[in-house]
Order: C-alpha cells, then sequence, then structure tokens
C-alpha cells in the first residue's frame, strides 16, 4: 500500500551523486541507473586509475565538490572514518536531499560495533555537519549485494527511511522504491538511533551466523 502510493508521486529522473564508489555505491549506481538516474559518483581522486572501470560503464566520474553541486541528490557511501571529509568536502549543500547510508561502525573488544548510540546517531551527526540539506537515514540496513538486486524475495524486502523534512520524505520513499524496496517512513532523524542498531542485526545474521548475504527484511501484514 505505501509503495502504491510512493510510486503514484512519482517523479521525474533525478540526477544523483553518489559519494563513495566502493561495494555500496556501486549497487546504489546499477539499481538508480536501472530506474532511469543519472548517475555521478564524488570520489576523492577523479584522475585516478582505479576510476577507468566506471567510466567504461557509462558512468561520470568527479571530485566529490563537482558531483554533489550537480546532483538534486546525494547517497553517501564511505566508510564512518571518512565522514567528517567526505561532508565538507561537497560544499555547500543547503537544499539538497541526502541519503546516509552509512553505518557509524568501529572495533571495539567484542569486535565489530557502533561507535555511537542510544543519545545520538551517525544520521543526526550527518546532519549536523551538512548545513541547510535535508539528511535522510535509510539504505544502511542490508547489505549492498541486496541493494544490487532486491529482486527474487517473497515480498519486496524493506527499507526504513528516517528524517526530519516530512516535505521532501516522498521523494526518498520514491528513490528507495526505484532500488526494488518497499520504503517505509519511520519517522524523524533521530530514528536512526534505531536503524543503525538494526543494520547490526543484519551484520550479525551474516557475518556471525552464516546467514546468506542476501538475506534480507520485510515487515509482513496478515492478510
Ligand atoms: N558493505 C555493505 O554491505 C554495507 C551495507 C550497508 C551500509 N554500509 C555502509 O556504507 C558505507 C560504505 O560501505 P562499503 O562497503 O561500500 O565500503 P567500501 O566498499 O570500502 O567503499 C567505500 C568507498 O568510499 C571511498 N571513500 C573513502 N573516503 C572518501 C571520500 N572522502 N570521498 C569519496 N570517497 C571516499 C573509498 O574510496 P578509496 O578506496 O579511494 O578511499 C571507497 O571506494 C559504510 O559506512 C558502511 O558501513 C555498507
Amino acid at each position: 500500500m505505501v509503495l502504491a502510493s510512493v510510486r503514484a508521486k512519482r517523479r521525474s529522473s533525478m540526477r544523483i551523486a553518489i559519494i563513495g564508489a566502493g561495494a555500496v555505491g556501486g549497487a546504489l549506481a546499477r539499481g538508480w541507473t536501472r530506474a532511469g538516474h543519472d548517475i555521478v559518483f564524488g570520489v576523492s581522486d577523479p584522475s585516478a586509475a582505479k576510476h577507468a572501470a566506471l567510466r567504461a560503464q557509462g558512468f561520470a566520474v568527479a571530485s566529490n565538490r563537482e558531483a554533489a553541486g550537480a546532483a538534486s541528490a546525494i547517497a553517501l557511501a564511505v566508510p564512518w572514518a571518512a565522514i567528517e571529509d567526505a561532508v565538507a568536502s561537497l560544499g555547500d549543500v543547503a537544499g539538497k536531499l541526502i541519503l546516509d547510508a552509512t553505518n557509524p561502525l568501529a572495533f571495539g573488544p567484542d569486535g565489530l560495533s557502533l561507535a555511537i548510540g542510544f543519545t545520538d546517531s551517525g544520521g543526526e551527526q550527518v546532519q549536523r555537519l551538512a548545513s541547510g540539506a535535508s539528511v535522510f537515514k535509510t539504505m544502511n540496513q542490508v547489505g549492498y549485494r541486496v541493494m544490487d538486486a532486491a529482486t527474487g524475495y517473497p515480498t519486496a524486502p524493506s527499507m526504513f527511511v528516517a528524517g526530519d523534512d516530512e516535505g521532501r520524505k516522498i521523494e526518498v520513499m520514491g528513490l528507495v522504491a526505484d532500488l526494488g524496496f518497499e520504503p517505509l517512513d519511520c519517522g524523524g532523524l533521530r530514528m536512526a538511533r534505531l536503524l543503525e542498531p538494526y543494520a547490526m542485526v543484519w551484520i550479525n545474521q551474516v557475518a556471525v551466523r552464516g546467514a546468506p548475504d542476501t538475506s534480507a527484511f520485510a515487515l509482513m501484514h496478515r492478510r
């Protein structure tokens, strides 16, 4: 039902800057390209030889500032340790949509854990760094292989969206739907405090308990 209403309000194609050309960035780029969006990757060094493969696939590759400046939506797909530099390098992001797919991961005495929690979240930190932008926490909850092709499941995998800009949330829900997920409104950005630990549940299932890395979550309703 949610998916139908998001699709009914579908907007035209967008130019999306993906900051970070790694596993998540690549999956998002392929999915959104299939949905008709125009992708530009923001990378630390656009002249690096390693980006030739992206260009060969038809993707534009630019500095973070150029990529963000040319886009109306920006997806953050960098390691948490790089988030401060990455957001600072975007330049003026006032009025832009930012989809924050990062998880504030850190290695502690018990292995992989969250560096932030309970009274703050990575998403809220990104909002503080990205003055004037509308930041949404989403696309952080499952692995990149699900993002690459959210198909073949009995029901569309769920993807929660948390953000404070209620007026623009529908655009983000549309972008999430374009990747094949059922977007679910999770409330304001402080709900990132739940969505980041929720990602740890997926990581535990896959990295520790042997679930396939294509495993996904779905909120189901009894018929
Ligand atoms: N992997 C998953 O399945 C998954 C799922 C959900 C969420 N996440 C989150 O998504 C984020 C990315 O994960 P990933 O697995 O895609 O990591 P990854 O494969 O290591 O890719 C990260 C990319 O970010 C780039 N990068 C680093 N600093 C940058 C900067 N300042 N500007 C532009 N690009 C920069 C890196 O490029 P260089 O190598 O050139 O530094 C690399 O290409 C992380 O926060 C992770 O927690 C991951």
